[in-house]
């Protein structure tokens, strides 16, 4: 089936009626459908799917082994995102493989389609988290205790999605199997909109982190409270946003964001008594760390001139990357020479290439737009990086 009509099939899955887009959340119910699906549509190819114990799924074509040649995403989404991120991915390696398997193609590698789990951080906070814990990237315990919106730890979440949370972490064994690893993902950002090619290969991933801060002051009456008496912690959070724009400016191709803002309890009449802001800083190189340390001294400032407290929590945080050099050369050479791109949105790709070779294919995206329902990309440019994906594949899996 084309990929195209993949997405087709998923395409109800996890809409947003509130957001719009889409809310697919690790181990909630649309994305519990979307593993479901995905498994029904891989045994219909006649690959053998089982989960791993980070709640990653695996789809192999012939018998696991060694050296495998391994391509996948994954099917979370951020909230109310658009239908490409991740998914397309994913479609895009069914549709390779059923293409391959047309043309009487069979690996002479042992070869699996990958969903990773949680990539979006988008339940439990920290991104790529199936990844991660595949690769030993974060450590097991803190992986167990996050914690999503509702104080759920991650480690309920998992039983109850029916993974013993006891065995989350490293993945040694199954680690050791990826010869190689593939991503293909929509592009998002205005990358390739001018550069003439539905297709491009990824150079590098910008080094990015979360930072959790939490302001803590006295909950108190709006009405009663004067204002010389108030220690409300929503200043101190205002002044850190425009902070943050500020500084990041200053510095050298920084992208640095709030997009998270929680007030605790949350009443139009209650003076908060702590807020929560949630940074985001990628800044290519080293700088990351420079950037979010002047950020935080500019919050404990503001933090000090209303009586306020702030703590400073670091969620995650991964280097620049340069994805494989030999590999990129032989995408590039396989496809035609299409353009490299570098990209500063985090992948699972990008968690593995400190591991295995790994490479991405990013697909045109017309609206330079992502994490957001505009993200789009056109039905001819969707097939086209399919196509480009089983090119590749059927070269590396030989
Ligand atoms: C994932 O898409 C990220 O870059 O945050
Ligand atoms: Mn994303
Ligand atoms: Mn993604």
């Amino acid at each position: 089936m084309s990929a195209s009509r993949l997405l087709g099939e998923i395409a109800d899955v996890g809409r947003d009626p509130k957001r719009g887009g889409y809310s697919r959340h690790a181990f909630d119910a649309p994305e519990q459908d979307l593993r479901a699906w995905f498994g029904e549509r891989a045994l219909g190819l006649g690959l053998d799917v089982d989960t791993d114990h980070n709640g990653n799924i695996w789809a192999w074509w012939g018998p696991p082994g060694p050296d495998a040649v391994v391509t996948g995403s994954h099917l979370d989404s951020v909230p109310g995102g658009g239908a490409f991120d991740g998914p397309l991915g994913v479609v895009s390696a069914l549709s390779a493989v059923e293409s391959l398997q047309e043309n009487g193609f069979r690996p002479g590698k042992p070869f699996a389609v990958v969903v990773f789990a949680e990539e979006e951080g988008g339940r439990f906070g920290v991104p790529c988290l199936g990844s991660r814990l595949l690769t030993g990237t974060i450590d097991a315990d803190k992986a167990r205790a996050l914690r999503d919106a509702d104080g759920v730890t991650f480690a309920e979440a998992a039983a109850k999605a029916g993974f013993d949370p006891a065995r989350i972490g490293a993945d040694p064994e199954r680690l050791g199997l990826i010869g190689k690893f593939l991503e293909l993902h929509v592009e998002q950002g205005r990358g390739l909109i001018d550069l003439g090619s539905p297709v491009a290969v990824g150079s590098t991933v910008i080094a990015h982190g979360r930072w959790r801060f939490s302001f803590t002051g006295q909950g108190n009456h709006a009405g009663a409270t004067l204002l010389a008496d108030r220690a409300d912690p929503m200043l101190p959070a205002a002044a850190t946003v425009t902070a943050v724009r500020r500084l990041a400016h200053a510095v050298p191709d920084a992208r640095a964001t709030v997009g998270r803002l929680v007030p605790t309890p949350g009443g139009t009449n209650v003076i908060a008594s702590t807020v929560d802001l949630w940074l985001d800083a990628r800044v290519p190189g080293t700088a990351t760390p420079a950037l979010v340390e002047d950020i935080r001294q500019a919050a404990e400032a503001a933090a000090a001139d209303e009586g306020c407290r702030v703590t400073v929590t670091r969620e995650s945080y991964s280097d620049d990357v340069v994805f494989d050099d030999a590999l990129r050369h032989d995408l590039g050479g396989w496809l035609g020479a299409p353009p490299e791109l570098p990209t500063g949105a985090g992948h699972d790709a990008a968690i593995l290439a400190g591991f295995v070779p790994a490479g991405m294919l990013y697909v045109r995206n017309p609206t330079g737009i992502s994490h957001s329902p505009e993200e789009f990309a056109e039905a001819g440019d969707v097939e086209a990086g399919a196509a480009a994906l089983a090119t590749v594949l059927e070269r590396l899996a030989r």
